[in-house]
């Protein structure tokens, strides 16, 4: 067995050594931090890289941010999907500035911004503020699950109490705190990896307790998807089109081509569908085009923050035209 502080002391030498030159890394600014860790939520690293340099090209600080108009905002964010994500960090931002323009000095702060969770409070106060909060992700969980031999499942609240557990533990020994937390974070994303770990190369592997790591943690309980067709309507001229602002669904506030029902259409001809996948529904998504449109309240796609599945139905379009 190895002892807390041996097992910190691991960790940290190997996140110095092997530890991924990412944008983000490049110092600990608060507001840096920020972002990156709320791209990084649901999307992986490497999606992530791109949509970062750009926005931090265009949104340098917060109050830059702040300034921005919604419709900016969401466009920029556009192909990293959850969009909520970016109007809460908009609103945050906002909020910031609003209150003087300090962010926050510790993790409290920082847990009542909107669309900052018990998770990226902890990463965002330990990376960026140097404060000993445990971060509880899904690799964090893998990797504690296995190390502990935890028979538990991944989606059960017990492994993330014994993941947020030993972190803590962990981080007492810790100089850095966000050097230790990311260092369980890469190790779950680089080497003890859901299918295939690769325990040669693992740094704790002298004290892990699983003899069948792909056992670890257990199979959530299964999610079932939906079914779902769904018709629209494709009306262009000159390259723009009939747009319509959702306000309710899965992406309010973004534009898509509008929804139709079959029996209610005149004078169209199918153009082919499209698959989308969003939380927990897989969608086929027919397209119609309007013949003999009169171009009345057209819009130009480029300029307004399409949904994912209204991206995919304009490039059917756009490939029919
Ligand atoms: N995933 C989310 N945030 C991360 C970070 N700071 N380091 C490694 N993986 C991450």
């Amino acid at each position: 067995m190895l002892d807390s502080a041996t097992l910190t002391r691991r960790l940290l030498d190997w996140f110095a050594a092997r530890r991924r030159e990412l944008p983000w890394r490049r110092d600990a600014d608060p507001y840096r931090v920020w972002v990156s860790e709320i791209m990084l939520q649901q999307t992986r690293v490497e999606a992530v890289v791109p949509f970062y340099e750009r926005w931090m090209a265009r949104f340098p600080d917060v109050t830059a941010l702040a300034a921005a108009d919604e419709q900016e905002v969401l466009r920029r964010w556009a192909g990293l999907g959850y969009y909520r994500r970016a109007r809460m960090l908009h609103a945050a931002a906002k909020e910031v500035v609003a209150a003087g323009g300090a962010l926050p000095a510790d993790r409290a702060g920082w847990r009542a911004l909107p669309g900052v969770g018990e998770y990226t409070s902890a990463a965002i106060a330990s990376i960026a503020l140097g404060e000993p909060a445990a971060v509880v992700d899904g690799n964090v969980k893998r990797v504690a699950a296995r190390f502990l031999a935890l028979g538990l499942a991944a989606d059960d609240r017990k492994l993330h109490q014994a993941a947020e557990a030993w972190g803590t533990a962990l981080l007492a020994h810790a100089p850095s705190p966000g050097d230790l937390n990311q260092s369980l974070m890469e190790l779950g994303a680089t080497v003890c990896t859901p299918r295939a770990p690769r325990c040669g190369n693992c740094p704790i592997a002298a004290g892990c307790a699983a003899e069948e790591p792909l056992s670890h943690p257990l199979p959530p309980k299964k999610t079932p998807w939906k079914e779902l067709q769904l018709d629209f309507l494709i009306a262009e001229k000159g390259g723009r089109y009939l747009l319509e602002q959702k306000r309710t669904g899965w992406t309010p506030g973004m534009w898509e081509p509008p929804g139709v029902r079959l029996g209610r259409m005149v004078s169209t001809t199918p153009l082919g569908s499209v698959r989308h996948t969003i939380t927990h529904h897989k969608i086929e998504a027919r397209a119609f085009r309007q013949l003999d449109w009169d171009g009345v309240g057209a819009v130009d796609p480029a300029a307004v923050p399409l949904s994912g599945l209204g991206r995919k139905l304009i490039a059917l379009a756009e490939r029919g035209r």
